[in-house]
C-alpha cells in the first residue's frame, strides 16, 4: 500500500498566549496539515475557541487548515468558519440528523470535507455520504480533551472504514491520543492522516516540534513500508 502520510498537529495543545507564533512554529517544523478543535462546550464537555482565533491565524502560514467541528448545531456556524479561511471542514455525524445537508454546504462552499465518529459510533452512520467526503475524521478518544489514552477499539473500525471506502481518494484521519507508539498501530490499520496535540507540542519549541514529528512520520511509514 503506497500512501502519503500526513501529520497534522493539533494547537489545542500549543500556548495560547503565543498561538501566531506556535502556528508558525509547527509549520517550519514539518506540519502538513493544521488541525483546529473547535468546541462549544455542549457537544463536547470543553470550550476551546471559533472562527475569529481561526482567521487570526490564517495569514501565519500557508499550511491547510483542517477544522474539527465538535459543536452542535454545526449549520448556522459553517459560514464563520468559511470566511476564516480553513481548507477543510469536518462535522461530526453525531451532531445532528442532516450530516448529508452540512457536508453539501461545505462541498459548495468549495472547501474539503470532512467527517467524524466518536468511538462508539458505527462506521455504517457515513455509508450514504461517502460520496461527499474528502476525509474520515476517526475519533480515537472521545472528544473534548487533549493527552488522552488511544482507545484500541478504534483500530477494528478503521480497517472497517478503509474496506468500505474502496477506490474512493478518502483519506482516514485519527485524532486522540496518537503518538509514536499509536500511529503505527492506526497506519497499519488504514489511517493515513495523524493528529497529535500532546505528542507534537511536549518540549515546547521549534526543534522539539521538529524531532516529534519526524518522529510520528517515520513510525507511521515504517509501518506500511513493504
Ligand atoms: C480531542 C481533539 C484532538 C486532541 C488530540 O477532542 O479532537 O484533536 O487535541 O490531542 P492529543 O493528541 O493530545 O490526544
Ligand atoms: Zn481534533
Amino acid at each position: 500500500m503506497s500512501r502519503s502520510i500526513l501529520i497534522a498537529p493539533s494547537i489545542l495543545s500549543a500556548d495560547y498566549s503565543r498561538l501566531g507564533e506556535e502556528v508558525e512554529a509547527i509549520d517550519a517544523a514539518g506540519a502538513d496539515w493544521i488541525h483546529l478543535d473547535v468546541m462549544d462546550g455542549h457537544f463536547v464537555p470543553n470550550i476551546s475557541f471559533g472562527a475569529p482565533i481561526i482567521k487570526a491565524l490564517r495569514d501565519r502560514t500557508k499550511k491547510l487548515f483542517d477544522c474539527h467541528l465538535m459543536i452542535a448545531p454545526v449549520d448556522r456556524y459553517l459560514d464563520a468558519f468559511i470566511d476564516a479561511g480553513c481548507d477543510q471542514i469536518t462535522v461530526h455525524a453525531e451532531a445532528g440528523p442532516h450530516l448529508d445537508r452540512s457536508l453539501q454546504a461545505i462541498k459548495s462552499a468549495g472547501r474539503m470535507a470532512g467527517v467524524s465518529l466518536n468511538p462508539s459510533t458505527h462506521e455504517s452512520a457515513i455509508e450514504y455520504v461517502l460520496d461527499r467526503v474528502d476525509t474520515v475524521l476517526v475519533m480515537t478518544v472521545n472528544p473534548g480533551f487533549g493527552g488522552q489514552a488511544f482507545i484500541p477499539a478504534t483500530l477494528d473500525k478503521i480497517r472497517r472504514i478503509r474496506t468500505m471506502i474502496g477506490d474512493r481518494p478518502i483519506r482516514i484521519e485519527v485524532d486522540g491520543g496518537v503518538g509514536v507508539e499509536t500511529a503505527p498501530l492506526a497506519a497499519a490499520a488504514g489511517a493515513d492522516v495523524f493528529v497529535a496535540g500532546a505528542a507534537v507540542f511536549k518540549g515546547g519549541n521549534l526543534e522539539s516540534y521538529r524531532q516529534n514529528i519526524a518522529a510520528i512520520r517515520g513510525a507511521a511509514e515504517r509501518a506500511i513500508a513493504a
